[in-house]
């Protein structure tokens, strides 16, 4: 592989998400470094990344232009922080979500971080701004969240603390385009980013039907995947309004009061932990994916959002 000249990343944190980010930024042949606390799980990382790789070879869903093996070589483990850090241009920090353990990593970063570099946290939930006030680097440091599982879902949300400026979003956005992300940018630290403040409204209104029992689950997941889910694979909320009128503004002169009707009759948010309503909506679920089939499941679910994700690379022009 031709390794690029500025060419180092850094991965704090070898789990799920850290490997998923190494093989990323190898398919971009780009050189990664990947730490974590535990030694142990540094070999497990690198070895599993070596087999994943080659899995997708065979699967013909590797991404990149070079071979598996070719971009296993460029990951490389490190039992130090600082090591791991030295010569980056780009960290991605993978530990636990939890504000205590981040902080910790990042007070522990924060020594070895240059004023060329940028780290970004894979956080799903927290800002930034709740772990790195302290810090003497926080202006380097932002979030970049990925969606599981991230070699196939593209997309990666950019959050910038109060403190990031333009510069260190821009290159966080411009590296995750170039190794083949879908990045999109909040102005500003919001809870949920947009992902999940988007997935909740959705969820509230699934749970809230089911409640009131006026669908099955299984009718209710069917609303998305055979109803808004293929649309939306390809054009979002809003382009749809754009289309299913003459633009946008005609959409909201025919349909605003419609829209509106309903969502008045729309119930407050829901608390999830509700475990009777959870209870009864297992048994149904239960019946076609009992709990035990969950990995299974989930494999599936994957090979399926690579056959899609390849598949809009062929025919959609971004
Ligand atoms: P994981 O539990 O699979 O991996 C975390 C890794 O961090 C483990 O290997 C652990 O040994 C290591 N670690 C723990 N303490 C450490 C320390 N002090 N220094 C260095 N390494 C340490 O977790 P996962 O799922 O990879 O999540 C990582 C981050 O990514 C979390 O913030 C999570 O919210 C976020 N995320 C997770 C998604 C998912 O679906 N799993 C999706 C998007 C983001």
């Amino acid at each position: 592989a031709t390794i690029k000249a500025d060419a180092k990343i850094a991965i704090v944190g070898s789990g799920l998400i850290g490997q998923f980010w190494a093989m990323i930024f190898a398919a971009g042949e780009y050189r990664v470094t990947i730490f974590d606390i535990y030694p142990e799980q540094v070999t497990k990382a690198l070895e599993n990344i070596k087999a994943t790789l080659s899995r997708y070879e065979s699967e013909g869903c590797l991404r990149g232009n070079s071979s598996a093996a070719d971009q296993a070589a460029l990951v490389t483990g490190c039992n130090d922080l600082g090591e791991c850090l030295k010569g980056a241009s780009y960290v991605q920090e993978c530990v636990p979500e939890s504000v205590e353990l981040k902080q910790k990593v990042f007070e522990q970063m924060d020594p070895f971080i240059t004023e060329e570099m940028v780290v970004a946290t894979s956080s799903s939930c927290i800002c930034v701004s709740q772990f790195v006030g302290n810090l003497k680097h926080k202006h380097r440091t932002l979030v970049a969240h990925p969606v599981n599982p991230p070699y196939f879902i593209p997309l990666v949300e950019i959050v910038p603390g109060p403190w990031t400026p333009v510069e260190v979003t821009a290159k966080a956005r411009a590296l995750l385009e170039q190794v083949g992300q879908s990045p999109v940018t909040l102005s500003r630290e919001v809870a949920g980013f947009a992902l999940n403040r988007i997935q909740y409204s959705i969820i509230n209104e699934c749970w809230n039907m089911y409640k009131d029992g006026l669908l099955t689950a299984e009718d209710i997941d069917r609303v998305m995947t055979d109803g808004l889910g293929p649309r939306y694979a390809f054009i979002g909320p809003l382009e749809t309004m754009h289309l299913n009128a003459d633009g946008i503004v005609d959409y909201c002169k025919r349909y605003a009061q419609g829209a509106y009707n309903v969502c008045s009759t729309f119930k407050p948010p829901p608390i999830l932990y509700d475990v009777p309503t959870a209870e009864q909506m297992l048994q149904e679920i239960q019946k076609t994916i009992p709990v035990e089939k969950v990995p299974e499941r989930r494999r599936w679910r994957d090979e399926r959002l690579s056959a899609l994700a390849a598949l809009k690379k062929r025919i959609v022009d971004y």
